[in-house]
């Protein structure tokens, strides 16, 4: 099997090559290519994985090449992790919202719609190639953020997509560590759209059939659950369930956005670890992954990886949770939008499995992003500013108009060199 990274200078690289060393029995890759515009990145994480490879004792072939064409010919698995504009652009993403009163992230709010209008054109451009010079079942799996946006773009123009994120599966190994048992033995009611999901079931096997132990989780372990997102006990006592880390942004709004004006941008954060992780990839004595890896955000992400790529490519037909198309999973949502929601994975691809219908305020604040989703993507593939100005009015987080307008001056003012029609 050949598996392509797209984006694998990324210094989060060796976290998909730990896991593809340990768990190589579930997933035999025989070359592993590493496409990155940036040389010097991909002689220090080429250099990092290839020494990582050879620890492990792993046979497979790992090839670092700035050649898109070359990268992604006859693979199998062409996975997409690429960042456009890098941190710098990502620091823009948390800082300039914050002049009209909003949050700034690089997935959510007007930071998010940003980072989609970067990267929805070369993300396409990217897949076109995996289209003409992969082999013709290639599977493309998407961590591109923002991934429900760049998953429905890739859907859109007819690629064998699969979008993935590493927040249901932190929930899942969370869960079963505090109850003790195996993750495979927790399956998660995780519903929404890429971060923006709550967990509404805890689901554990049980002699023949399965129990929910989420209101037990809620009643014991509620501090420590409500600790880990961030966001009150109360509030996951009157939900029911366990918003992720990510509802924060909406749920504490104003509060995010006061420590945010205080704090280093996560960018800049990222940058300085990123510093230590490459000096480390460069010295010829380390080959494991550094600790350091961990104040990266991507815990479990090559997991993930490992699981959905081994189900799609060898059939077993188990439950993962990815990103992929409604098709009335959620009845008030178009059919072609993309959500976040498990599904069975097998060689034919995923599908979703049934949902219990969404409580009202659940269902209403993912039907707000989902427009806001829908306009963002036609104006990341068609550009121009009042397609820019009608997703950013659309947007829960934005909402006036006149905060839309000065956000969409700014989106384009700092990201002018990344948009083309600008
Ligand atoms: C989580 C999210 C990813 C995101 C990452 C950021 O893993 O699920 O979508 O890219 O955090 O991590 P970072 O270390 O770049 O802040
Ligand atoms: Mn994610």
């Amino acid at each position: 099997m050949k598996l392509t990274v797209v984006g694998g200078g990324s210094t989060y690289t060796p976290e998909l090559i730990d896991g593809f060393a340990r768990l190589r029995a579930v997933l035999p890759i025989e070359e592993f290519w590493l496409v990155d515009p940036d040389p010097e990145r991909l002689r220090l994480v080429g250099g990092m994985s290839q020494r990582m490879f050879r620890a492990a004792g792993h046979p497979g072939r790992i090839v670092p090449t700035p050649d898109l064409v070359a990268g992604v010919a006859d693979a199998d698995v062409v996975l997409l992790q690429l960042r456009v504009g890098g941190q710098a652009a990502r620091h823009g993403d948390e800082t300039w919202p914050h002049e009209c009163g909003c949050i700034g992230q690089e997935t959510t709010g007007p930071g998010g719609f940003a980072k989609a209008l970067r990267t929805v054109p070369v993300v396409l451009r990217v897949a076109e190639e995996v289209r003409r010079h992969a082999k013709p079942d290639a599977w493309i799996v998407d961590f591109t953020n923002p991934v429900g946006i760049v998953t429905r773009a890739l859907l859109q123009e007819g690629h064998r997509a699969v979008g993935l994120c590493n927040v249901a599966i932190g929930f899942q190994r969370r869960f079963a560590g505090m109850l003790g048992l195996e993750p495979a033995q927790v399956e998660l009611g995780h519903v929404g759209l890429n971060h923006l999901t709550w967990e509404r079931s805890v689901l554990v096997r049980d002699g023949d059939g399965t129990r929910d132990v989420l209101p037990e989780l809620l009643g014991e372990r509620l501090e420590q659950l409500a600790g880990e997102v961030e966001l009150p006990a109360s509030l996951l006592r009157l939900l029911g369930d366990v918003p992720s880390y990510y509802l924060r942004y909406y749920y504490a709004h104003d509060e995010v956005l006061r420590e945010q004006r205080d704090a280093p941008t996560r960018a800049e954060a990222v940058q300085r670890v990123e510093r230590e992780l490459l000096e480390l990839y460069g010295d010829p004595a380390v080959d494991t992954k550094p600790e350091q890896l961990a104040q990266r955000g991507g815990a479990f992400y090559s997991e993930a990886a490992v699981d959905l790529i081994a189900s799609l490519t060898g059939d077993r037909g188990d439950v993962q949770v990815v990103n992929l198309r409604n098709d009335g999973t959620l009845p008030f949502l178009p059919d072609d939008h993309v959500i976040e929601v498990p599904a069975t994975v097998d060689a034919r691809g995923v599908t979703a499995r049934p949902v219990d219908p969404l409580p009202a305020d659940h269902a209403a604040l993912v039907a707000h992003v989902a427009g806001y989703e829908r306009l963002a993507l036609d104006a990341a593939v068609h550009g121009g500013r009042d397609r820019v100005r009608r997703a950013m009015l659309a947007h829960p987080l934005v909402g006036q108009y006149d905060r839309a307008e000065r956000l969409t001056d700014l989106l384009i003012a700092h990201n002018r060199e990344h948009l083309a029609w600008a």
